[in-house]
């Protein structure tokens, strides 16, 4: 019998069967299962919708209470067009649409074409004498359950972070009172100019959601990078979980204890020893838990990252801290340590700041071992989490010290990662990780394609969903 390897799906597919699996919370082979079944006892006509195939027949949705009603405001970008697939993807999933143009977005597709799809008149000027006499982007703005905005331009996302309200588009969203996603698309330079970074942190602190954006080709020719609108099933998949959100979700009831980003190990007031770790694997893994309903309690070194929504975040220094709080979280069901903890510190920590004095010797730094956090919590009597998993950071021979890690440790799951500086890993927006799982005394390896850190957190926790799925909140 042919078997099929959920990781070498094309990237929209595997996208489209977490989203539909954690809506049915199950996990993404099950869904599969699920959905292999329902075809072959004739319930489920068409194949997996692909966001190139424009005319794919309608994904197997669960029948929908009440009309659901977003806005969407179509910005001024080449991406527009795409806009047009996004109003079929969302009707086709029972969502009423009315759509919103800027003015610089009907260079690219026109009121026509929106309203022909929607169904409904489509919106273009703050001044309308026809819609506002009832004050119309007032109505426009609450009169639904979700604002989207696709594609979300950098202009667009200015105006938003600085509040103008120049024009109709503009103003709906000053006014809304709706949840907003924004789905933004721009050129890779726009997108990580230091300008739509704040704009886009301001938003994210506002409480706007983002979908995307992807990596990928640009329209303008040989360019490459962060900056594609998400694809339109991505964008309604993402507006669908606002809308209707999954229940149950795999990791409800359950309690996640996440350690994450680099610890400062003080030299005196001023000075401290650190790394480069940048915390975002172990944000994503929060974020990844909390999106599976679990309840998530992140303790974070310093990092310069937003703490993600819905997650318990407490913020620390040194291991010594991070151990204490870890330690007074317990019980959890599953503790997962992605932080770089400093594996020394200072024996003699200056309480002023060491000063350079004329014909004095160099200060001699003394180290001694900090606490192993993930070795101390692995190997608790009482109330060892079920379930542990510590990572493995590496420059050379990674599943050989993982392995031993592993075993020297004694926790139940390694997630190997190569930290050489050729892989980018620390600091960057990638991964490349094995996952090391240990049954008695076999260790199996389980290696993963490079994968976003986002990636990576989504599948480490649906293999956690998966293996407490097995075993019912039971794993030794
Ligand atoms: N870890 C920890 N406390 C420490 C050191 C590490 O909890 N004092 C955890 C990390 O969070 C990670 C795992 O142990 O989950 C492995 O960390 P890593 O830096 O790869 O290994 P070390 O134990 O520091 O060993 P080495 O530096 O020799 O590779």
């Amino acid at each position: 019998m042919a078997s099929l390897t959920i990781r070498k799906l094309d990237e929209a597919i595997k996208v489209y069967l977490r989203m539909r699996a954690a809506r049915n919370g199950r996990s993404v082979e099950e869904e599969v299962r699920g959905i292999l079944r329902e075809y072959t006892d004739g319930g489920l006509q068409p194949a997996l919708p692909s966001p190139q195939q424009t005319a794919a027949p309608a994904p197997h949705h669960a029948p929908v209470a009440g009309e659901a009603r977003v806005t969407l405001i179509i910005g001024g970008g080449i991406a527009a067009y795409k806009a047009l697939d996004l109003i079929r993807r969302l009707k086709e999933r029972h969502i009423r649409v009315r759509c919103v143009l800027t003015k610089a977005a009907t260079q690219f597709v026109t009121p026509l074409a929106a309203s022909a799809l929607s169904g409904e008149r489509a919106y273009t000027d703050l001044f309308d004498p026809e819609s506002e006499f009832d004050a119309g982007h007032i109505r426009l703005a609450r009169d639904c359950d979700l604002i989207v905005v696709a594609p979300a331009t950098a202009d667009l996302m200015s105006k938003m972070a600085h509040g103008a309200a120049d024009d109709l588009a503009s103003a709906i969203l000053l006014a809304a009172r709706r949840p907003i996603l924004l789905a933004p698309a721009m050129n890779p330079m726009m997108w990580s100019n230091a300008a739509t970074r704040r704009n886009a942190e301001q938003l994210a602190r506002d409480g706007i959601a983002f979908v995307g954006p992807n990596a990928g080709e640009m329209a303008e020719s040989g360019e490459a990078g962060l900056g594609r609108m998400a694809e339109p099933t991505e964008i309604a998949d993402a507006a669908e979980r606002f809308l209707r959100p999954a229940e149950p979700r795999p990791l409800s009831g359950k309690r996640v204890l996440i350690t994450a980003g680099p610890t400062h190990e003080p030299i005196d007031p001023v000075r401290y020893i650190a790394n480069r770790s940048s915390g975002k694997q172990g944000f994503a893994i929060a974020a990844a838990a909390e999106a599976a309903g679990a309840e998530v309690m992140l303790i974070s070194g310093p990092v310069g990252l937003n703490d993600p929504r819905g997650v318990s975040v407490t913020h620390v220094e040194s291991a010594r801290d991070m151990l204490r709080r870890v330690e007074a979280a317990l019980p959890v069901d599953i503790a997962i340590f992605a932080a770089a903890v400093a594996d020394w510190r200072v024996a003699n920590e200056g309480e002023q700041k060491l000063k350079k004095t004329a014909n004095a010797a160099t200060p001699q730094l003394e180290l001694v071992e900090n606490p192993d956090i993930l070795a101390t919590i692995s190997k608790l009597k009482e109330r060892r989490p079920p379930l542990v998993i510590g990572f493995a950071a590496e420059t050379e021979h990674l599943i050989d010290n993982a392995k031993a890690k592993l075993k020297r440790k004694g926790c139940d799951w390694i997630v190997a990662n190569d930290v050489s500086t050729a892989s980018g890993v620390m600091g960057g927006d990638r991964n490349s990780v094995h996952l090391l799982t240990r049954n008695g005394s076999d260790i199996a390896v389980d290696s993963w394609p490079v994968m976003t850190k986002e990636q990576v957190a989504m599948e480490l926790i649906s293999e956690v969903a998966k293996r407490f799925g097995k075993s019912a909140g039971t794993a030794a």
